[in-house]
């Protein structure tokens, strides 16, 4: 019995139609040419390929060999803000290869920018001894880096299976609607963000609030576009936890103090770890 798969895309089609592949110059698996005893009728006869000798086509479109080498920018040519560089420095001081910061570096330069834009790039590149290519490719890489200019308060809205079930989708669409007037949020469903048990929920410029309940979407969306602390009952970090000590006073005192958190609940507000 032999079988024979179509590897052929659209683009491979029309290359073979135009007479613009070229046969693989790897022996084909149990040909004659290859000698290797195996049964050749499991196997093509024959690997389409373009005529640079790639089977994907498109992947080498932005190579262009006429062009410079990328340089590392000149510091005295490039102003960083200080508080930019020396952030950026001490994220490089925790590795032991500088460029294991490369992920932080570009989130502190898009906390000052609102964005990874060119500039912003040029800037982590030049205090890290890299070329802007190289970090252009890690920002294409991670999505919560930024490649084009967004609202700089960033909520993102669950979207996977608990959430979904519990309606995390309908939160996203709702918060969508409400905010659809105010270009300073960024607004995204997103995976899971690890706080399944409080579905549905949401992250608010990095404070996990949720369940959110319908009748709170209204509150939560004015609480976003004031940048007020978002439904204070509702976030994560005042859930009660195993840990005796972190549910005192005290700890959350200290996590007020450090910024952290917003203002500790009022005595009379709802019991912590009681709020659905
Ligand atoms: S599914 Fe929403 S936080 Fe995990």
């Amino acid at each position: 019995m032999s079988f024979r798969r179509d590897p052929l895309g659209p683009l491979d089609r029309e290359a073979v139609r135009e007479g613009d592949h070229v046969p693989s110059a790897i022996p084909v698996p149990g040909s004659p040419e290859a000698g290797d005893g195996i049964d050749g009728r499991l196997f093509h006869q024959d690997v389409h390929r373009f005529r640079d000798g790639s089977r994907v086509p498109g992947w080498r479109e932005s190579y262009d060999p006429a062009k410079d080498p990328a340089v590392v920018p000149d510091p005295a040519t490039t102003p960083v803000p200080e508080d930019l560089r020396a952030e950026i420095e001490a994220f490089m001081a925790r590795y032991p290869d500088h460029r294991s910061a490369a992920i932080p570096a570009l989130a502190a330069a898009q906390r000052v920018h609102g964005w990874c834009s060119p500039e912003a790039i040029e800037q982590v590149a030049c205090v890290m001894r890299l070329t802007p290519a190289y970090l252009t490719a890690v920002v294409g890489f991670y999505d919560m880096l930024e490649a084009r200019p967004v609202g700089r308060k960033t909520v993102y809205v669950c979207t996977n299976i608990s959430c979904s079930l519990r309606g995390g989708d309908e939160l996203l669409d709702a918060l969508r609607t409400e905010l659809a007037d105010d270009p300073d949020v960024n607004i995204r469903g997103f995976e899971c963000l690890g706080a399944c048990d409080i579905a549905p929920m949401c992250s608010v410029d990095g404070t996990y609030v949720g369940p959110v309940e319908d009748a709170e979407i209204p509150t939560l969306a004015d609480d976003i576009r004031r940048g007020a602390d978002p439904l204070p009952a509702k976030q994560l970090v005042r859930r009660r936890v195993a840990d005796v000590a972190a549910n005192s006073d005290d700890v959350q005192r200290a996590a007020v103090d450090a910024g952290t958190i917003g203002p500790v609940l009022p005595p009379d507000g709802p019991p912590v770890g009681d709020l659905r």
